[in-house]
C-alpha cells in the first residue's frame, strides 16, 4: 500500500467527544492491533500531504529503462510492493536494478540480451506487472517465462492480454478459466492493427512493449481513452508512435535511455486525501506536485461537479507529465451522476468517489463500472458492503452502482470492522471513512 503523510504538526487532533474516546498522544490516532487498525475522526484537518511517485508511471519507468540500452536514474519512484514486484522481475531476467526507498537505477540492455528466468516469475499482487511484462517477453524469442502472483491476481482475467498479443504472433498461454499463471514462450512478432475491446492502458501497454520488436507497424486502438503515460515516456525515448484517426501508431525500433527520470505524485493517491478534505467538517488540504495528467483526473471533474471546494495550481511539468497543487476544503457535496464513458479516467479512484456519493445530498450513478468487479478485490461488491454499513441507500447490478448519500458523513454510522479484501484502495476508503465521519 502506498503511504500518505500528513505532514508532522500539521494536522490538529483534539479529539471531539461526539466522535468516541479521547485519543492521546496523537500517534494513538490509528490503533493498530495485528491487521486492524481503527480510524477516528479529528477535530480539524488541516497541511500538505506528500505523495509518493505515481503507481502507474513507476511501473512503466522501471520497465521502459530496462528495455533502453544503457543506465537511468529513477528518482521519486512509488515504494509500494507492487513496483518491488516489478523490479524483482526484472532482476530474474538478468537487469541490474538498484538502490532503495525512491531513488534507483536501472541499467538497460536490448530485449535479445534479457536472460531466461531459472524460476517463475513473481508479480505479488500487481496485475501491471504481469500484463506490461507479458507484452515485452512476448517478443523475445528463445525465452521461456511463467508469470505468476498472489491469490488476487490469480483470480484477474488475462484473456484480454492474450488475445490482442496472439494478433501479433505471440505464444502466450493461461490456465483453462483464462487466469493467470501464463506461460509465454517468446516469438518473432509481426506488425498488426489491433483494436482492443476493453478500454485498459494495461493491455494497450503491452501490445506497444510487444510492437517495439515486431517486424512491422503495429496500431492499437482503444474503446475509450485510457491513462497515455506509456506513450508520453516512449515518445520521451525516441519511438516513432502517434496518434492517428484515434488510434496509436507504432514503427517498431529502439528506445534511447532517458537517462535522469523523476516520477510524478502519484494523483490515485492524491484523491484519497482531497476527498478526506472535502468530507472532514473542519478540513483544508493541499497536495504538492500532483500528476495532473488529463487522462487520470477524471475523479476530480467528478467531484466538482458534486460541489467540491477544490482548486488546482499549475507548476512545472515533471517527468514529461503536467504537474501541480491541489487545494481542497470542507464541501457540502451533492450527488451526481458518473457515465460509462468517463469511467477509465477515473477507473481507481471510483470507490473514493462512491464513498463521496454516500456522504452527498441527493443520489449517484455510477455507470458501465463493471471493471471494478475483476480488479484486486470486487470494488463493486465491497463498495455495496461499505456503503451500506455507512448508512446510505445503496443499489446495485452487474457493473452499476446507485447510492443516496445521508446528506454529510457526520450522519454516516461508525462501522465495528470492515475488510478490504487484500485490496489497497478499498483498505484507504475505509479509513477515509473513519478519518471524516
Ligand atoms: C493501470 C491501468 C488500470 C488501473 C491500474 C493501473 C496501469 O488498469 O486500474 O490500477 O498502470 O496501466 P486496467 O488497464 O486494467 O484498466
Amino acid at each position: 500500500m502506498n503511504g500518505h503523510h500528513l505532514q508532522r504538526g500539521d494536522t490538529v487532533q483534539e479529539q471531539n467527544p461526539a466522535y468516541g474516546p479521547p485519543l492521546s498522544p496523537p500517534s494513538q490516532k490509528m490503533q493498530s492491533m495485528d491487521n486492524l487498525q481503527q480510524f477516528c475522526r479529528p477535530n480539524r484537518l488541516a497541511g500538505t500531504l506528500t505523495l509518493p511517485g505515481d503507481k502507474s508511471i513507476s511501473h512503466r519507468a522501471l520497465l521502459l529503462s530496462a528495455l533502453a540500452d544503457g543506465p537511468t536514474t529513477i528518482e521519486n519512484l512509488s515504494d509500494g510492493e507492487d513496483v518491488q514486484a516489478t523490479a524483482q522481475c526484472l532482476r530474474q531476467l538478468g537487469l541490474a536494478v538498484t538502490g532503495s526507498g525512491s531513488a534507483w537505477t536501472v541499467h538497460g540492455r536490448p530485449l535479445a540480451q534479457w536472460q531466461p528466468p531459472t524460476t517463475a516469475l513473481n508479480c505479488g499482487n500487481s496485475g501491471t506487472t504481469m500484463r506490461l511484462l507479458c507484452g515485452a517477453l512476448a517478443a523475445r524469442p528463445g525465452l521461456q517465462a511463467t508469470l505468476t502472483g498472489d491469490r488476487s491476481l490469480q483470480l484477474r482475467p488475462m484473456a484480454r492480454l492474450a488475445a490482442p498479443l496472439r494478433q501479433l504472433g505471440a505464444e502466450v498461454q493461461m490456465a483453462t478459466d483464462e487466469r493467470p499463471p501464463l506461460e509465454i514462450v517468446g516469438r518473432a512478432l509481426h506488425g498488426a492493427e489491433i483494436v482492443l475491446t476493453v478500454a485498459s492502458a494495461q493491455v494497450k501497454t503491452a501490445v506497444l512493449l510487444a510492437g517495439l520488436h515486431a517486424s512491422g507497424p503495429v496500431s492499437v486502438r482503444e474503446p475509450l481513452p485510457s491513462r497515455d503515460h506509456t506513450e508520453r515516456m516512449l515518445v520521451a525515448m525516441g519511438a516513432d508512435l502517434r496518434q492517428r484517426d484515434g488510434a496509436w501508431q507504432l514503427q517498431p525500433g529502439p528506445l534511447r535511455p532517458l537517462a535522469a527520470y523523476r516520477v510524478p505524485g502519484d494523483p490515485s493517491s492524491a484523491a484519497f486525501g482531497v476527498a478526506l478534505a472535502l468530507l472532514h467538517p473542519q478540513a483544508q488540504v493541499s497536495v504538492a506536485q500532483v500528476c495532473l495528467n488529463p487522462t487520470r483526473m477524471g475523479w476530480l471533474r467528478v467531484l466538482q461537479r458534486m460541489a467540491a471546494v477544490v482548486a488546482v495550481r499549475p507548476s512545472a511539468d515533471i517527468g514529461g507529465e503536467p504537474c501541480g497543487t491541489v487545494l481542497a476544503s470542507s464541501s457540502a457535496l451533492v450527488a451526481t451522476d458518473v457515465a460509462g464513458d468517463e469511467v477509465p479516467q477515473c477507473i481507481d479512484e471510483l470507490p473514493i468517489l462512491a464513498l463521496c456519493a454516500a456522504a452527498a445530498c441527493g443520489t449517484s450513478r455510477f455507470l458501465g463500472i463493471g471493471e471494478l468487479r475483476v480488479k484486486e478485490s470486487d470494488r463493486l461488491a465491497a463498495l455495496v458492503r461499505l456503503t451500506t454499513a455507512l448508512g446510505a441507500q445503496v443499489r446495485s447490478g452487474p457493473d452499476w452502482l446507485e447510492i443516496t448519500g445521508v446528506g454529510g458523513c457526520a450522519n454516516w454510522s461508525a462501522i465495528p470492522a470492515f475488510d478490504p479484501g487484500l485490496d489497497h484502495r478499498m483498505a484507504l476508503c475505509a479509513a477515509v471513512a473513519g478519518l471524516a465521519g
